[in-house]
């Protein structure tokens, strides 16, 4: 009865909205549309009731129910009445579309796998947080820059894990790498800056540039990152004014930059004088051979502002992430967040620091990087059984590999999809977005069965369009 009388009032309000319905008429008696739409009086009693209540509809004893004069009158946009144009500064992106989950088979790019994230272990830090702290302090506003025991909490984990040392106001925390990325931009780019970034890249940074007003130009990149040669050209052609890089695992190759390129990036940055932007998304997922330190670590200039995120190894939900920076950037990256967010959550903040402080969250990512790594075995295998056999990139770290189909990867996905498999096609990762033979396949997230099948069903379906 609940829900059908909300939907025959909201018939009604529909038919006052619509000019259908004018001030003063009588309705249908609660008699004729019981038997109309086929429910008990009762049901249309309660939808006129709350219309009254609402203002649109008045009640007349012995009469039954009018449109109010007055309140329609005043609400109703006259016929002739233009719409305001709204004429917006920038062209904003289009909505995220948001993985289909009901897929069988899911290869997202870089998502952990949240089915195996321990939720009673990491919910019971959130439960001693709530113990620890006081109400008005937890639940309050705090410091725009970050929760202080969490700060301290994370600066141990970084100088530990990743060998970065900072003070506490070169450190902002941030609402994910995403939102540390824009702050960055808006305090440093003005419209019809240039932002040089890789040819292939994460789009949602691009557009984060976009929104402050800046223009891209792509740097090529190949089997050991971006080339220093093309960067050169770049800088030496422009006037750059921040370059974004991803020298980890290159997003979306996964490709680690050598040690002499970062030598030379860095050399050329300092040269030009144009900071450096590195995101280091997925730092604690490599598998083979020693990782490499971040640029950050040989910043001798105070040229790199660093950026990174719990997104992978945590959940995205958490949107807890970080930029490191030179202190007369990151304050007023934390001054801009005040006004863009204000603070991330204190209660996050807390039980991921407890959790870091008692070693529950190094135990976690140690079991997340042996299940990652054991995908990463299963899904090269899966490949290597494709006929005829893809050129297969192992890639040493990350979440993702990166293949080369050999066929166009938007008909591939499109033909998978009835067969309940889920890739991303690799145009939506190159600035020019042209057609691209690539699919960023994640591993993270699929179990090894999904893996094995999942694969079975792509390398099937590839090798019709060959
Ligand atoms: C390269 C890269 N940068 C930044 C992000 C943003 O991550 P978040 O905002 O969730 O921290 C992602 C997320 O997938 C990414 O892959």
């Amino acid at each position: 009865m609940k829900a059908q009388f909300r939907k025959l009032a909201g018939e009604v309000r529909q038919s006052l909205r619509s000019g259908q319905l004018k001030a003063g008429d009588v309705l249908p008696s609660t008699r004729q549309l019981a038997a109309q739409w086929g429910v008990h009086r009762h049901t249309v009693m309660a939808a006129y009731e709350e219309l009254v209540a609402e203002g649109w509809l008045e009640s007349h004893p012995g009469q039954g129910y009018r449109v109010a004069t007055d309140w329609v009158e005043a609400q109703a946009p006259a016929a002739h009445e233009e719409q305001f144009g709204w004429d917006f500064q920038e062209d904003l992106p289009a909505m995220a579309e948001i993985a289909r989950p009901q897929a069988r088979y899911r290869f997202p790019s870089g998502q952990p796998d949240l089915r195996i994230f321990p939720h009673e272990e990491y919910y019971g830090q959130v439960r001693q947080a709530l113990r620890r702290c006081a109400a008005d302090d937890l639940l309050g506003y705090s410091n725009p820059a970050g929760r202080p025991y969490f700060c301290e909490q994370l600066g141990h984990y970084l100088r530990r894990a990743r060998g970065l040392k900072f003070s506490p106001e070169e450190l902002v925390v941030t609402h994910g790498c995403q939102e540390a990325i824009y702050l960055v931009a808006r305090c440093w780019l003005s419209p019809g800056a240039v932002v040089a970034v890789e040819e292939q890249g994460f789009a949602k940074t691009w557009e984060a540039f976009r929104c402050c007003g800046a223009e891209l130009a792509p740097v090529q990149i190949d089997e050991q990152g971006i080339v220093p040669e093309s960067l050169e050209q770049v800088f030496s052609s422009r006037k750059v004014r921040l370059l974004y890089l991803t020298p980890l695992h290159q997003y979306p190759t996964t490709v680690t930059l050598t040690p002499t390129r970062r030598q030379q990036v860095l050399q050329l940055a300092q040269q030009y004088q144009v900071p450096i932007l590195e995101d280091d998304y997925d730092f604690e997922f490599h598998y083979q051979g020693t990782t490499q330190a971040p640029l950050k670590m040989q910043d001798t200039h105070g040229l790199v502002a660093y950026c990174s995120t719990f997104s992978k190894v945590l959940h995205p939900s958490a949107r807890l992430g970080f930029v490191i920076a030179p202190a007369p950037l990151a304050q007023r990256v934390a001054r801009l967040k005040t006004v863009v967010s204000r603070q991330n959550d204190n209660l996050a903040q807390e039980a991921l620091a407890g959790w870091m402080a008692e070693g529950g969250f190094e135990r976690h990512l140690r079991r997340m990087r042996r299940h990652y790594e054991a995908r990463r075995r299963a899904m090269s295998q899966a490949l290597a059984e494709w006929d005829p056999q893809p050129p297969i990139h192992l890639p040493q770290g990350g979440m993702c590999f990166w293949l080369d189909t050999g066929v166009d990867s938007q008909k591939l996905s499109e033909l998978v999809r009835k067969d309940g498999v889920e890739v991303q096609p690799g145009a939506a990762y190159r600035l020019d977005g042209q057609p691209s033979q690539h699919l960023r396949l994640g591993f993270a997230h699929p179990t090894i069965q999904e893996i094995q099948e999942g694969l079975a069903l792509l390398g099937r379906a590839r090798a019709t369009l060959l």
